[in-house]
């Protein structure tokens, strides 16, 4: 059944559901959304158009689009008593630890928006969370440097306009550089859905108990920020900025094989893909692009296509199928665009969020539904009688 949690022995460590969104090919590194190509949509569409079609199943016609669009940009704003609950952070507070609160506070403000069964106030809760996450996310950056919000400007595209309100300032005019607008919008693409990914199953596990749609992705987003999920894309570039220039990479793909050493090449392995991550061969072509219309080198970044280029020829990484996924060059971009370190998984969250909602509302819109419940297999001692403390 759609949206059904069932427990198939022969996934030990996963529950499987049905779903029209995604289809990932592993050993061909294939990645559909909707039956399109995610190279063709990243090359050819825009996030708002990528979101319509996850939401809806068919791309847009243009007034859709527009109409689309115009709805998103109505719900970008916050209710201000939000930005008080920012204050209750210490300055230096991670950013996706204020996300998981921010994000799960929300059903305290929009509660007209949290009844699961009526499926209007569903669509408002949905278009809630894709507009207001870039101003949350901006809000996040903005707090932790102590610089003021900035309100959204439904001038601006959803892209550009979560650009001004991270990297704008009151003082002065913002000026929305085309081609970094561009890029940006394209690792949102990138990022939208991929099918029953770590975050994606909790989400839809929040979700099949009722919770209400502001906590389900309050938890999909606490569970992608680990290391070995979305936490992967900051992980990815302090491991590059830790190996610093192409010499020292033979001892760190040395310690990458040594099962005694909890090192791993972050941005590198899926649980899915044992091929290029069609995303990554997105990502690294778009390094360039951001570099020239930003007039920006990082050596960095010719540290990392040769770090690929060793493992990619070193038996163990051919042996194994390892290969760099999409948290691997996307660090470099966002550096170059001037965020932090720990921005970066919360733009994947940001960007998650349509991916998470169409799969939510999926699930939702199943009448068929019922709780997830996986089952473990019980590895513990056989039935035995209670012993006294005395006799023990
Ligand atoms: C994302 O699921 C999704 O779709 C996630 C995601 C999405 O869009 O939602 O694609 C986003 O999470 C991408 C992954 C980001 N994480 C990282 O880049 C962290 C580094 N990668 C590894 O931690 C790892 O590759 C995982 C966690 C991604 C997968 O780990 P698995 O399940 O152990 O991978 P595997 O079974 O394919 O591993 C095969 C072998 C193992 O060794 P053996 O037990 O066979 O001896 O390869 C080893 C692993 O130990 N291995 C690595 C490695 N990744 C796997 N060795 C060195 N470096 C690595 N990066």
């Amino acid at each position: 059944q759609t949206g059904m949690f069932t427990y198939d022995p022969g996934f030990t460590s996963t529950a499987s559901c049905e779903s029209g969104l995604t289809y990932i090919d592993g050993e061909e590194g294939v990645l559909l959304h909707r039956g399109y190509p995610i190279g063709q949509l990243a090359e050819n569409s825009n996030f708002m158009e990528v979101s319509y079609l996850l939401l809806n199943g068919e791309l847009p016609s243009a007034a859709e689009l527009e109409n689309f669009t115009y709805t998103i940009s109505r719900h970008t704003m916050v209710h201000e008593q939000l930005s008080t609950f920012y204050r209750g952070f210490r300055r230096d507070a991670h950013p996706m630890a204020i996300m998981c609160g921010v994000v799960g506070a929300l059903s305290a403000f929009y509660h007209d928006s949290t009844d699961i069964a009526d499926p209007v106030q569903r669509k408002i809760a949905s278009h809630r969370l894709i507009a207001k996450m870039p101003t949350i996310a901006a809000m996040a950056y903005k707090y932790s440097v102590g610089q003021p919000f900035l309100y959204p400007d439904n001038k601006l595209s959803y892209t550009g306009n979560f650009l001004r309100m991270t990297f704008g300032v009151p003082a002065e005019e913002y000026e929305v550089i085309p081609a970094v607008e561009k890029a940006m919008d394209r690792i949102f693409i990138l990022h939208a859905d991929h099918e029953q990914n770590a975050s994606t199953s909790t989400v839809r596990l929040a979700g099949s108990s009722g919770a209400n749609p502001f906590a389900c992705i309050a938890a999909g987003i606490a569970c992608l920020w680990g290391p070995a999920h979305g936490g992967a894309n900051e992980a990815a570039l302090n491991m590059l900025k830790e190996i610093g220039t192409p010499d020292k990479i033979p001892h760190y793909i040395e310690r990458a094989k040594d099962k005694n050493d909890p090192f791993r090449l972050m941005g590198f392995g899926h649980r899915v893909y044992k091929n290029y991550d069609p995303r990554a061969t997105v990502m690294q072509s778009t390094v360039r692009e951001v570099f020239d219309a930003l007039k920006v080198n990082d050596p960095l970044f010719e540290t990392a296509l040769r770090l690929e280029e060793i493992a990619l020829n070193d038996p163990y990484f051919v042996e194994k199928k390892l290969f760099p996924n999409v948290d691997f060059y996307s660090g470099i971009i966002l550096n170059a665009i001037g965020f932090p370190t720990t921005m970066f998984t919360v733009l994947f969250a940001l960007a998650r969020t349509v991916g998470w909602v169409a799969q939510w509302n999926e699930m939702i819109s199943d009448p068929g539904q019922k709780i997830g419940r996986p089952r473990q297999l019980y590895t513990g001692p056989a039935a035995r009688d209670y012993v006294g403390i005395d006799k023990r």
